[in-house]
C-alpha cells in the first residue's frame, strides 16, 4: 500500500455487497504508480442509502466514484450530469466530481472495445453475436454500434427481452443493422458461419452447473469469442472455443479497460496496464481456491 498522506484525494467504489470488488487494487495500484497522493477505498451501500451515498460524493469532496452491482441505474437520479454512452446505456459506472457538479459516464462498453483492441482485433465493419439482454449485454450493444459494426445479432434465453433491446438501439442508434436471433433450435448454427465475433454477455460460466446453448461445434478458427465472465476465466466457453480453434479473448481485459477509462476521466492518466494485469491476475488465483464470487467490478 501506497503512503496517504495529508489532503490525500478520495475515490471509491459504491456497491452492496462490495467485498469481492477487484477495483480498489486496480486503483491503488496505479495511484501509486503515478506516485499520487489519492486513495481508493470500497463503500458497501445498502440499496435505501444511495441517494445519501450520492449526495455524500460532492459533502466529502470525493473525486472520483465507480458503480457497481445493485446500484449502476439508481444513482442516475442524483447525478448532474450524464455522458451520451451512459444515458443510451441506462447506467451510470463512474462518477467524476467536476466544478462541483456529478457527472456521471458508462465505461463498460469502451472497456470492452479496448479489450479487443489489445487483443489485436478492431470492431468496425464486423458483424458481431452477441449473447445476453441484461445490463451488461445492453452496455456492449451500444458501444459495439456507436463503434460503427457492420451488423448485430443479439439472442437471449429470454427472446422478448433480446426483441426489446433491439427495438430500443435501432431507435436511438439509427445507423444500426441489429437482428434477433432465437437461442432455440438451429438458428444460432445457421449463423455463425457469417459471424466474426461472439460474445457472451450473459452470466453463464459463472456457475459450474450452467449450460451454454451456443453451438460448440460450429465455432471456428474465423471467430473470436469473447468472455465477459473472468471468475472464471477460462470459461467452458473459452475452452470450447479454443478447441474448436478460434481466438478468444477473456473478461479480465474488460474489467481492466473499464477502470483505465475510468482512471483516465479522474486524472487525465493511464493505467499501467502490465502492471495491473499482474496484480490481478495474482488476486483472481488467489481468490479461485476460495469458492465462486460475484462477476464485479
Ligand atoms: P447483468 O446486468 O449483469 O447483465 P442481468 O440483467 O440479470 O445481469 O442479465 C443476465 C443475463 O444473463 C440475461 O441475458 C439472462 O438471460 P434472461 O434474460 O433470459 O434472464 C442471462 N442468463 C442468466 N442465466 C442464464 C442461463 N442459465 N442460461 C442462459 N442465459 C442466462
Amino acid at each position: 500500500m501506497h503512503a496517504i498522506l495529508q489532503h490525500a484525494e478520495l475515490y471509491g467504489i459504491f456497491g452492496y455487497p462490495i467485498g469481492h470488488s477487484l477495483s480498489p487494487l486496480m486503483h491503488n495500484t496505479a495511484f501509486a504508480h503515478h506516485g499520487l497522493n489519492a486513495v481508493y477505498l470500497p463503500f458497501a451501500v445498502p440499496p435505501a442509502q444511495v441517494e445519501i451515498a450520492v449526495k455524500a460524493i460532492r459533502a466529502l469532496h470525493i473525486r472520483g466514484v465507480n458503480v457497481t452491482i445493485p446500484h449502476k441505474q439508481a444513482v442516475m437520479a442524483w447525478l448532474d450530469e450524464l455522458s451520451p454512452e451512459a444515458r443510451l446505456i441506462g447506467a451510470v459506472n463512474t462518477v467524476q466530481l467536476r466544478d462541483d457538479r456529478l457527472v456521471g459516464y458508462n465505461t463498460d462498453g469502451i472497456g470492452f472495445l479496448r479489450s479487443l483492441e489489445e487483443a489485436g482485433s478492431e470492431v468496425a465493419g464486423r458483424t458481431v453475436l452477441l449473447l445476453g439482454a441484461g445490463g451488461a449485454a445492453r452496455a456492449l450493444a451500444v458501444q459495439l454500434c456507436l463503434a460503427g459494426i457492420q451488423r448485430l445479432y443479439l439472442t437471449n434465453r429470454t427472446q422478448t427481452r433480446a426483441e426489446e433491446l433491439a427495438a430500443f438501439l435501432k431507435e436511438n442508434i439509427p445507423h444500426a443493422d441489429i437482428s434477433v436471433v432465437s437461442m432455440k433450435g438451429p438458428s444460432l448454427s445457421a449463423h455463425l458461419p457469417h459471424i466474426d465475433i461472439v460474445v457472451n454477455a450473459t452470466s453463464v460460466g459463472m456457475h459450474p452447473h450452467d449450460r451454454m446453448v451456443l453451438p460448440f461445434a460450429d465455432l471456428g478458427p474465423r471467430h473470436l469469442v469473447c468472455d465477459i465472465v473472468y471468475r472464471p476465466l477460462h470459461t467452458p466457453l473459452l475452452q470450447a472455443a479454443q478447441h474448436q480453434g478460434a481466438r478468444t479473448v477473456d473478461g479480465l481485459g474488460m474489467l481492466i479497460h473499464q477502470g483505465a477509462k475510468a482512471f483516465e476521466i479522474w486524472t487525465q492518466r493511464s493505467f499501467p496496464i502490465p502492471l495491473i494485469r499482474a496484480k490481478l491476475s495474482g488476486a483472481l488465483a488467489e481468490r479461485s481456491t476460495a469458492g465462486p464470487a460475484p462477476n464485479q467490478r
